[in-house]
């Protein structure tokens, strides 16, 4: 067990590179599984979920080569269908239903984790992979899914956008009989990367206006060399850094197209970002200002940036409104920054114009943001990824020092973040337990 301590209150300023993004890489393994080829990934990130990731893909027949941040995977055969329990720490085995199924026609996972941020059902993957012709059946700890001859392509149209359920059907009909359209797919440019990839293992995909991805069956996969695109809950989660400690930080390899809602955002709250040729630069050059965020499906203000954000919004004047409609317990990290001298109110309503899924529920998913607010150092513990970079943000905004629990789940989705950040000026420790 190890934990960051962290001394605060300094401006960070330098220049800081971005990793390949952790919700492409995984499902990049998951895809190179269709194919008995060789696929090789460029900028690979070394993180903790792209480890599990690994184990899952090992246990099943894959053999990984790492060479620095290229990554070489090969399954020839598959010597197994079923997926062990040991994978459930993320949610990526519940992807491999689509490509088993897809690939060997029968597959089993275990229930999937991953961060607790609200319950997080299956039902669109599997309400599409049956539309698919599978048969679902639901054991005490796992899902088994089985077809008799091929899968069939088909109309499916989902209630919700949702990226696991898209990748999921994409998987599992790249090798179906027909054609598949997929109504109300989500879109998120890591999505759009994984079709790249499957376009250039040899899959027929297209992308149509209003969330329509249409896929036609093929009968063979082959192996591709693909460089992953850079994280853009990275580049926004430094991006925050640099606005909140008041800084000046150029993010190296932030792409501008992926980053189009939240820089808009930058600039309604004061902050300011310049795009240059390999980065984006960000900064602080006055006081900030509150604003009203809603978090969305791509390409609206993504889920994963609001808790960076959130650490930002407590350093602007006046009141802010977070309202996330993408998950129901999200918040869960205000009650730490509350703890370090923020104000923050979560509330149950709906605060904005988006058609919120939550409005009939009670859950706690609105945020009030009082600001500005004096920050100080104290004990925090991870809860999840994104959380806990709102920690490592908040920390080295407040004035004294900060001790930071459970980093191993802040590791599962930033790499080597401690190392990088000492780079531009954070004072940040990784110490181990006694
Ligand atoms: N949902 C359902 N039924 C389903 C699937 C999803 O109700 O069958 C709901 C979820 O409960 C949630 C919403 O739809 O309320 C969105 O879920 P989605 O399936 O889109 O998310 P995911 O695929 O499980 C990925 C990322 C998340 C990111 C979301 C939204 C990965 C590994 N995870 O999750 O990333 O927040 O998309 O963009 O790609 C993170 O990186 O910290 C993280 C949580």
């Amino acid at each position: 067990m190890a934990q960051f301590v962290i001394q605060g209150g300094t401006p960070l300023h330098g220049d800081i590179r971005l990793s390949g993004a952790k919700n492409a890489a995984s499902k990049m393994l998951i895809a190179s599984l269709l194919t008995d080829e060789e696929c090789v990934f460029e900028n690979f990130p070394r993180i903790g979920d792209t480890n599990i990731t690994r184990e899952l893909c090992e246990a099943i027949g894959s053999r990984i080569v790492v060479e620095g941040s290229r990554l070489r995977i090969v399954t020839p055969t598959l010597s197994t269908t079923t997926v062990g329990a040991l994978s459930r720490r993320n949610r990526i085995p519940v992807l491999a239903l689509g490509a088993l199924l897809g690939r060997a026609g029968e597959a089993e996972v275990p229930f999937v984790g991953g961060d607790k941020i609200g319950p997080r059902p299956i039902d669109i993957h599997i309400q599409a992979l049956t539309q698919l012709g599978a048969t679902i059946t639901t054991g005490e700890q796992s899902y088994r899914a089985t077809v008799s001859g091929r899968l069939r392509g088909a109309n499916i149209t989902f209630p919700y956008p949702s990226v696991g359920a898209t990748e999921n059907t994409i998987f599992a009909s790249v090798f179906a009989l027909g054609r598949t359209v997929i109504r109300n797919a989500a879109i998120e440019p890591e999505i759009l990367d994984l079709i790249k990839l499957l376009q250039n293992m040899g899959a027929i995909i297209e992308l149509g206006t209003d969330r329509r991805i249409m896929i036609e069956g093929v009968k063979h996969l082959r192996g591709a060399h693909h460089t992953i695109l850079p994280d853009r809950n990275e580049a926004v989660s430094f991006a925050c850094l640099a606005i909140a400690t008041k800084g000046d930080v150029i993010v190296k390899g932030a792409v501008q197209d992926h980053l189009v809602t939240f820089l808009n955002t930058v600039r309604r709250i004061g902050a300011e970002y310049e795009v240059l040729h390999d980065g984006i630069r960000f900064w602080c050059p006055g006081s900030l200002r509150a604003a009203h965020i809603e978090t969305d499906t791509h390409p609206g203000f993504m889920t994963d940036w609001q808790q960076p954000l959130v650490v930002a919004l407590t350093q602007a004047k006046g009141r802010s409104v977070v309202h996330e409609t993408v998950y129901e317990d999200r918040f869960g990290y205000a009650e730490d920054l509350n703890s370090m001298g923020a104000r923050i109110k979560v509330g149950t309503e709906c605060l904005g114009d988006i058609s919120c899924r939550f409005k009939d529920k009670i859950c706690s998913h609105t945020a009030l943001v009082e600001g500005p607010t004096e920050l100080h150092g104290t004990e925090l513990r991870v809860r999840d990824i994104r959380a806990g970079i709102a920690h490592v943000i908040a920390a080295l905004t407040a004035h004294g020092t900060s001790t930071i629990d459970n980093i191993e789940e802040l590791d599962r989705g930033y790499e080597r973040v401690d190392e990088r950040l000492r780079y531009i000026g954070a004072q940040i420790k990784r110490v181990s337990e006694n």
